[in-house]
């Protein structure tokens, strides 16, 4: 099997099948990274450019040991320290890059449909790493992957996602790929910030917190977006994390098995509480060292098709 395109760029894209290849790949580098020696040449001869215009820890970082680990020339742009500061266009940039041979371009953009845009106009294979609201596809793989690690697969879990919903692209590329393995997706979260017409991409929404959570194997809780809110769509912070804050009350809503999951970075006392944040439901870290190796994943099965066509 291959990818069926040179990008990455959704999971609205891809199929159920590929979605499956991608995370059984990245379980494969799960050992690899376990292992004494994480170092591996399947991205040997390879270069890898992670272009940013917004700020970025897990991502950039994870994408950048990921292509290190597997022996790729890696390099950052970074849109504040770069020529994008004297006004040279977003293409432009692309094109640049791409013109110094580069394999693979990872780009993060306030802007949906960006990353879509340029994967038109070069050579170089484009993954989306989160387009303003749009998707982050790596987020929702590994989201997944480290589901899977735990609970076998998707099929038929009952999964909540709780927040704010509508800024949020990490939601979306969850409940398109999610639906496509098999779970039940609920979403809760203030009316203001929940998307008319979701429930198109296979979810449901929920009248409130406890009935997105009653009987969940998985709770996921998203960052409040502050940053792309333009006007105030809910009182204050307080009652926000009243409604919408994931406590201990909510656990005891769920299985008592129940992953809970944030994308990072977590805002405590916000959407989430400090104790159930460090509780022993808490899977936020193994999402963190899931990212690497769904990463790694990611790039060889993208270098492989380059190498293939
Ligand atoms: N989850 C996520 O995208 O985190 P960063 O913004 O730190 O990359």
């Amino acid at each position: 099997m291959q990818l069926s395109s040179k990008d990455l760029l959704g999971l609205k894209e891809l199929s159920e099948e590929e979605i499956s290849y991608i995370l059984d790949t990245a379980s494969i580098m799960k050992n690899v990274l376990k292992s004494n020696n994480k170092k591996t040449s399947h991205l040997q001869g390879k270069s890898v450019v992670t272009l940013f215009y917004e700020n970025s820890t897990r991502t950039r970082l994870s994408f950048e040991m990921a292509s290190k680990f597997m022996g790729a020339a890696t390099a950052n742009v970074s849109a504040s320290i770069s020529s994008v500061k004297k006004g040279e266009n977003l293409l432009d940039t692309a094109a640049t890059i791409d013109a110094m041979s580069t394999d693979i371009i990872i780009m993060r953009h306030p802007q949906s449909g960006a990353p879509h845009f340029i994967a038109s106009a070069v050579n170089a294979s484009i993954v989306n790493a989160g387009d303003g609201m749009n998707e982050h596809p790596t987020q929702a793989l590994l989201d997944m992957l480290t589901i899977q690690s735990f609970k076998g697969n998707l099929k038929n879990l009952k999964v909540a996602i709780i927040g704010d919903v509508y800024h949020s692209r990490v939601a979306r590329s969850n409940i398109w790929g999610m639906s496509k393995l098999g779970a039940k997706v609920h979403l809760a979260g203030p009316s203001t910030l929940m998307p008319k017409g979701i429930e198109a991409a296979g979810c449901h929404i929920a009248k409130n917190i406890k009935e997105a959570c009653d009987g969940a194997d998985v709770i996921m809780t998203l960052r409040l977006q502050m940053e792309r809110q333009q006007h105030c769509l809910f009182p204050n912070v307080n009652e926000y994390f009243k409604f919408y804050g994931v406590d201990e009350k909510v656990l005891s809503y769920a299985n008592k098995d129940v992953m809970i999951l944030h994308p990072g970075p977590c805002n405590h006392g916000v959407e989430i509480s400090s104790n159930v944040y460090k509780s022993s439901a808490s899977f936020i870290k193994e999402q963190v060292t899931n990212g690497v190796a769904l990463r790694m994943a990611v790039l060889y099965l993208l270098s492989v098709r380059r190498n293939l066509v």
